[in-house]
């Protein structure tokens, strides 16, 4: 989710009025600790009363008594169990452990309580990392070590949907989740003349028309992958009930919706990278959860 798809939630809130829902959102990116939220904070059509169980940012858990509805954010940018090992790591942007056949616990040892969850990953595989499989070093992903095969980030991008998905259809399965899951499609970035830590920007003040623009190599493999493994978790049925929110198509038309170096309060006078990668609110976020009610109505209907 972009900085702010949680505030955005609250449109949701308004159409599902005393349902008393319980929603997840399995997510990469934060949109609680950035200053682009206070704007978004106007479109609260209630103050929400916090259960969350710990002060962290990355797991919050809001619940609305006047909606009797639980909305709550699981930070989990690889979807499985991952560890980040070496804050420097090659190319100093870390390293990390992926247990590529270990769904992330953090969300999904709570999974049973919603009955609506948004599953919205993918952009965070480009960072080095070491890849497990039944707890043995299999590979990695940039990791410059002479003993481990560089299997690239589209085995572990591949893998986590893989194993995160089944675990959900488990879980479905053994009638211990009876939610319905909405896969949002991997959402590209807008860099151009160098990447997020090579002077690139995303200066665009307009959208693209189709004919201008198409996806990246690299993010046409993810959007591929994503759709693969979630036909092939929903093909076998008897697990749970999941949808697409395909939402790949019209972000990649909004290279004018990205923070930039604006991703911050106007108050706080600090140096950020060009943000192209999140979104910034009102935005072109608000598609996806037009997306996302209409799919709802249709599901209820
Ligand atoms: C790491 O840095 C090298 C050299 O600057 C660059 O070619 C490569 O793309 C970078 N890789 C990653 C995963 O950032
Ligand atoms: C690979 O090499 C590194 C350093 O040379 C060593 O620390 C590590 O134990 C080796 N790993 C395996 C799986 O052999
Ligand atoms: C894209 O389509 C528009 C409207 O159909 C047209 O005016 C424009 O020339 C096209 N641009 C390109 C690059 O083909």
């Amino acid at each position: 989710m972009g900085f702010c798809g949680f505030v955005l939630f609250f449109s949701i809130i308004q159409c599902r009025c005393g349902c008393g829902d319980h929603i997840a959102l399995v997510i990469r990116s934060l949109p609680v600790s950035s200053g682009v939220v206070s704007p978004c904070a106007a479109l609260q059509v209630e103050r929400p009363q916090d259960l969350s169980d710990g002060k962290s940012e990355n797991f919050k858990r809001m619940f609305f008594p006047r909606h009797r509805l639980t909305i709550a954010i699981y930070w989990s940018p690889f979807l499985i169990n991952a560890h980040l090992i070496d804050n420097d790591g090659p190319n100093h942007t870390g390293l990390w452990n992926l247990f590529l056949d270990e769904v992330d616990p953090t969300w999904y040892a709570q999974l049973r309580r919603y009955d609506l969850v948004v599953i919205a990953d993918g952009n965070w595989f480009t960072r080095p990392s070491l890849f497990f499989e039944n707890r043995r070093l299999v590979g990695c992903h940039f990791c410059h070590r002479p003993n481990v095969t560089d299997l690239t980030l589209r085995y572990s991008h591949r893998a986590a949907f893989r194993t995160a998905l089944a675990a959900i259809n488990r879980l479905a399965a053994s009638g211990q989740f009876t939610g319905t899951v909405f896969v949002r499609s991997f959402s590209p970035a807008h860099f151009e003349g160098g990447e997020w830590n090579s002077g690139g920007n995303c200066r665009r003040r307009r959208p693209y028309r189709a004919n201008e623009t198409h996806l990246q190599p690299l993010d046409q493999e993810f959007y591929d992958h994503q759709l693969e493994e979630f036909r092939a978790a929903t093909a076998a049925g008897g697990g749970a009930k999941m949808r697409l929110l395909d939402t790949t198509a019209a972000m990649l038309l909004r290279p004018d919706g990205h923070p930039s170096r604006y991703g911050h309060s106007a108050h706080d006078a600090v140096a950020m990278y060009n943000d192209c990668v999140h979104w910034c609110l009102p935005g072109p976020v608000d598609t996806w959860n037009q997306l996302l009610f209409a799919m709802l109505a249709q599901e209820s209907s």
